[in-house]
């Protein structure tokens, strides 16, 4: 066992985080640097702030990275919450060339997925078995599923419908913000949708994850779901840690 580093970097709707981890105790390993999401948050924009955050840490290992995008082979499918012109790029291919690494040295993931490696090594997963999801609740609403620990990706269960809407819209932490509800207000909204995905599924646990897990003490005890629901525990540092080991590690 040795201190392993991997480095990550996590881009959301509103800021783009990286630093280097430490891969074994699944932490970050120095205080990570954030920038705001360039508006638009297009391609190439993106890329040249990923880049700068890299170079500031002079890393020049492999680097793994989310987007709030479905991602097969290295490229984006989707755009939900960022620039649509990421449907279509070849993101592996274009943080290669940007960061000056070969194809193999950068991991793209999605960002939810992400987060539930890094739980499920080092958080709230750690040790269970069984049908265990994580859900981000941030600008949208992330999903990551795990089998007995092995991780099916790219599940989109933030775009279930629940009464005729796209599950986001009414329940993610932005919903929150933007109606100004109160956590008991905004509570049922959550516990709306869970009981939504309940219908198709009969998970373990469900790790309520986002910035909105640091509160999770306010909301989580007010659901009213059949699935046991606990707070990630790595809360905002989970996409990063979560996007550094899939790039060391191989499990994305
Ligand atoms: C996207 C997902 C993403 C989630 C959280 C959703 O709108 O479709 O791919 O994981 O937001 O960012």
């Amino acid at each position: 066992m040795g201190t392993a580093r991997g480095f990550g970097v996590d881009i959301g709707g509103s800021g783009i985080k990286g630093c280097p981890v430490d891969i074994e105790g699944g932490v970050l390993a120095e205080e990570r640097m954030r920038i705001p999401t360039p508006q638009p948050s297009t391609p190439s924009a993106v890329a040249d702030a990923v880049a700068e955050i890299v170079d500031k840490f002079s890393w020049t290992g492999p680097v793994g990275i989310t987007l709030p995008c479905v991602v097969k082979d290295g490229t984006a499918l989707t755009a939900a919450n960022i620039d649509k012109g990421w449907i279509g790029t070849d993101a592996q291919a274009l943080f290669a060339e940007r960061l000056g690494r070969a194809r193999e040295d950068v991991v793209v993931l999605n960002d939810a997925d992400a987060a539930g490696i890094a739980e499920m090594r080092a958080g709230a997963g750690a040790g269970h078995r069984g049908l265990v999801v994580v859900l981000t609740f941030g600008t949208g609403i992330g999903s990551a599923m795990f089998i007995d620990g092995r991780l099916v990706p790219n599940t989109e269960f933030g775009h279930i419908e629940v009464d005729g809407h796209d599950a986001e819209t009414q329940a993610a932490a932005s919903v929150k913000d933007e109606l100004d509800l109160s956590y008991p207000e905004w509570a049922p909204r959550v516990t709306r949708y869970v009981q939504a995905l309940e219908q198709f599924l009969w998970p373990d646990l469900i790790i309520a994850g986002g910035g909105v897990s640091k509160k999770g003490h306010k909301w989580i005890p007010l659901l009213e779901t059949r699935t046991p629901v606990v707070a990630a525990a790595l809360r905002n540092d989970a996409g990063i840690v979560g996007a550094a080991t899939a790039a060391t590690s191989g499990n994305a």
